[in-house]
């Protein structure tokens, strides 16, 4: 019989041997734009908190007052005691900002994915996924009794070939508005026009895209005129906080109240979350200088970036992925660049597909020009 150790420190071993070995560093902190540590600090290139609010000031005395106000925690699920005003209030500005009936509030944008499509999906039941969608949805996808096919990314004619296939049972098509690994957007239009034609409904994660793109930051759906049946959103990205929500109809929410796990078992995110919330949407719906001054960072990159001996990839986004492929050279290059003192973290296997390692540089609201201009400089330094 194999022991609990051997059976681990093989599997250890065999992760070394693959140059796909994950590290966390520690820092001291960081503003979204720099990133404090024991060396000093860098650029940050690698953060979502793409408007900066992770550290503005009314979202931080939101929370402090919501703390006084109701303490630091929740005290249990939200069916039991942990749902408060603050949430309540919460979810009702999401519905109505995006034009929902209900929100439904999640800790985190993987346990609403998890909780939703293991609620929604039963045996007879099939899921169509953008074959680049979120580990989250994959994941769920494949754990839930329902049938799962994968569609090519972005591609209208594979997804209209998997949706001619009569099937007996519900279809749930799957997709990101942004994606998060690439940072190209879906044809949402197109997708929901298939989806309606077929009497499917459609899932869209749009962790990238809300709080960026569409009037006040409405999101990828929004600009795109589409009003997908099932909408998440999360709060670790622009909003600067953490925490998830499911956009919905009146009759979805009451069945994910009855039959989510994640939320029912769950504590509930703290109402001071909650309250530092609510200030983040209304910052967000008033944020169009921020969205201005990201927009103007995401053209002068593109604009100022040269010729690179690797593809950026064509995104029109805050995500601007280098792919090096090689994953030794992509882990090789992230420390030649740490030494310049930009932070831009290798991306590897399996968070994207073989060959496909990069190097996931982010643009935020808060950098400067003079920063891009170094980001630049040590990239074509670099020889990347
Ligand atoms: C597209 C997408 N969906 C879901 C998640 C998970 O969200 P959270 O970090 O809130 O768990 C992420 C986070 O990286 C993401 O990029």
């Amino acid at each position: 019989m194999m022991s609990w150790s051997d059976s681990l420190s093989r599997r250890l071993a065999e992760r070394r041997s693959t140059s796909l070995w994950r590290n966390r560093q520690v820092h001291q902190g960081s503003d979204g734009r720099l990133l404090f540590t024991s060396d000093g600090q860098y650029l940050n290139f690698s953060s979502n908190d793409y408007l900066g609010l992770s550290r503005h000031p009314q979202i931080i005395a939101a929370w402090q007052q919501g703390a006084e106000q109701y303490g630091v925690g929740s005290g249990g699920s939200g069916h039991v005691t942990g749902y408060t005003v603050a949430h309540n209030i919460l979810e009702q500005q999401l519905a109505e900002w995006l034009g929902y009936s209900r929100a439904l509030l999640f800790i985190s944008g993987y346990a609403a994915n998890q909780g939703v499509i293991a609620a929604l999906m039963e045996k007879e039941d099939r899921i169509i996924a953008d074959r680049l969608s979120h580990a989250s949805l994959m994941e769920a996808a494949i754990h839930s009794p329902a049938q799962c096919r994968r569609f090519l990314h972005n591609n209208m004619g594979s997804l209209q070939q998997h949706l001619a296939k009569a099937y007996a049972g519900k279809t749930l098509v799957v997709t990101e508005g942004v994606f998060s690994m690439d940072g190209d957007c879906a044809p949402l239009e197109a997708i929901a026009q298939q989806t309606k034609s077929t009497a499917s409904w459609l899932m869209v994660d749009d962790a990238h895209g809300i709080g960026i793109h569409g009037d006040e930051g409405r999101g990828s759906c929004w600009m795109q005129n589409v009003k997908p049946e099932i909408l998440i959103i999360t709060f670790g990205k622009a909003f600067g906080l953490s925490g998830a929500a499911v956009l919905c109809d009146e009759q979805t929410a009451e069945y994910l109240l009855q039959y989510a796990r994640h939320l029912i078992y769950s504590t509930a995110m703290p109402p001071a979350q909650a309250v530092a919330l609510s200030e983040a949407v209304q910052q967000i719906r008033a944020g169009d200088e921020l969205r201005e001054r990201l927009q103007n960072n995401i053209r002068y990159f593109r604009r100022e970036v040269q010729q690179l001996p690797f593809v950026l990839m064509n995104s029109e986004t805050a995500i601007q992925p280098l792919i090096i492929g090689d994953n030794e050279l992509c882990t090789a290059l992230s420390h030649v660049l740490r030494q310049k003192k930009v932070w831009v973290k290798a991306i590897l296997p399996p968070t994207v597909p073989p060959d496909g390692a990069r190097l996931r540089i982010t643009l935020t609201a808060n950098h400067t020009q003079h920063d891009i201009d170094t980001l630049l400089e040590a990239l074509h330094g670099s020889g990347c």
